[in-house]
């Protein structure tokens, strides 16, 4: 046994966490049944509460936002009475949960969304590529049809209930998906906003819908229960790099400091195959943020507490060692070995390579 900081408890905002880990948001497309958590979920959740914040994985709020087969909504009153055992069965565990909202925007096929859903984004720009479907398996990218105002101002409106939803199902906070492609990010990227009223042209504007929704958020349920991720650089889902992207973010973060959030989640994703996020821009944003700074993409025990003990981030994101080591902080703690995640299971239906994994502790 071996303690430091990476394991001592600590708070963010109004909650104390039992210690400095995050799970990181994780897509697993097990919620079969309308989108709807189910009772392995529950589990699968339950048995990583030794994290001190569980953010789950994206979670649409809207039936246009279900972009990818199985993955839980959070709009219907069925989706909430069923996290609500997701978010009990964490707590009786001890353990801390945040919903990740995702809108998937243009990285969605009609064979995917729920009905009524409608593939929408900023602009009228594919993705490069296919995407999967359980009816057709790989499908070209459709085209996306952009956004009206009045459908802009619906997105957000979304957001806002999807995140007092998320109160109501007994989430500690939201974070909202600023990163990796999907709607918020399509805003910001001048190459999948090509807008030209509020909403896009400008720097200023296009950051003008992620503002918006994050306001109105921390307006609705409190800032210190919001969280925002990030991902500069990312090439997830087709996006792209493009000249301006540091000042997008430098521009962004000092901005997101008045919605009174708690916290922004900055991923670099190098370890996956990503462009490197540079130092510099980490440490600029994590200048910029007066409150949790986390940081996730790839990271050890070693660089974990590194990260920690030199002040770059106040929490540590782990992603595919918390889905492969439902105990993965206590075989940290005791420097045991790791279960190898399985990717032939990751988005696989049912407990396999979900919830059998086994524990070392
Ligand atoms: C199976 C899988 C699903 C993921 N789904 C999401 C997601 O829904 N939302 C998100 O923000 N990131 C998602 N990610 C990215 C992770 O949150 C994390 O940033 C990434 O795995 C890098 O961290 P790691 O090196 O510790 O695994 C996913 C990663 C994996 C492996």
């Amino acid at each position: 046994m071996s303690d430091t900081q990476l394991f001592a408890p600590t708070t963010l905002g109004p909650l104390s966490l039992r210690n400095h880990l995050v799970m990181a948001p994780m897509t697993r497309s097990r919620a079969v049944d309308a989108n709807t958590p189910n009772d392995i979920m529950a589990e699968y959740y339950a048995q990583r509460a030794g994290a001190g914040l569980i953010v789950t994985e994206g979670t649409s709020p809207s039936p246009n936002g279900t972009g990818y087969p199985r993955i839980p909504g959070i709009w219907s009153p069925e989706q909430v009475e069923a996290w609500r055992k997701v978010t009990g069965a964490v707590h009786a565990a001890g353990g801390r949960i945040f919903v990740q909202l995702m809108h998937t925007g243009r990285v969605g096929h009609p064979l995917n969304l729920p009905a009524g859903g409608e593939v929408l984004a900023p602009s009228a720009v594919a993705a490069d590529g296919e995407m999967y479907t359980d009816a057709k398996g790989m499908q070209p990218h459709p085209v996306p049809r952009p956004m009206t105002a009045d459908e802009v101002r619906t997105a957000i409106e979304e957001h806002v209930q999807a995140a007092c939803k998320a109160v109501a199902a007994g989430f500690d906070g939201v974070e909202l998906h600023g990163a990796n492609g999907y709607l918020l990010e399509q805003f910001l990227s001048p190459q999948t906003n090509q807008r030209t009223d509020a909403w896009g042209g400008s720097i200023e504007k296009r950051l003008t819908f992620v503002l918006e929704v994050t306001h109105a958020v921390a307006a609705a349920i409190g800032g210190e229960h919001v969280g925002i991720r990030l991902s500069p650089y990312g090439v997830n889902a087709g996006m792209k790099p493009y000249p301006e992207i540091e000042e997008t973010y430098t521009t962004l973060v000092p901005r997101l400091v008045a919605t009174g959030i708690q916290y922004v989640h900055l991923v670099d994703h190098s370890a996956m195959g990503a462009p490197e996020v540079p130092e510099t821009l980490k440490r600029a944003l994590r200048r910029a943020w007066p409150r949790t700074f986390i940081l996730a993409g790839g990271f050890d025990r070693a660089t974990a507490e590194a990260a920690l003990d030199e002040g770059r981030a106040n929490l540590i994101a782990f992603g595919r060692p918390f889905l492969a080591n439902p105990d993965l902080v206590a075989r940290l703690q005791r420097d045991l070995p790791l279960n190898a995640p399985d990717f032939g299971t990751f988005y696989t239906p049912g407990p396999k390579g979900y919830t059998d994994y086994p524990s070392a502790t």
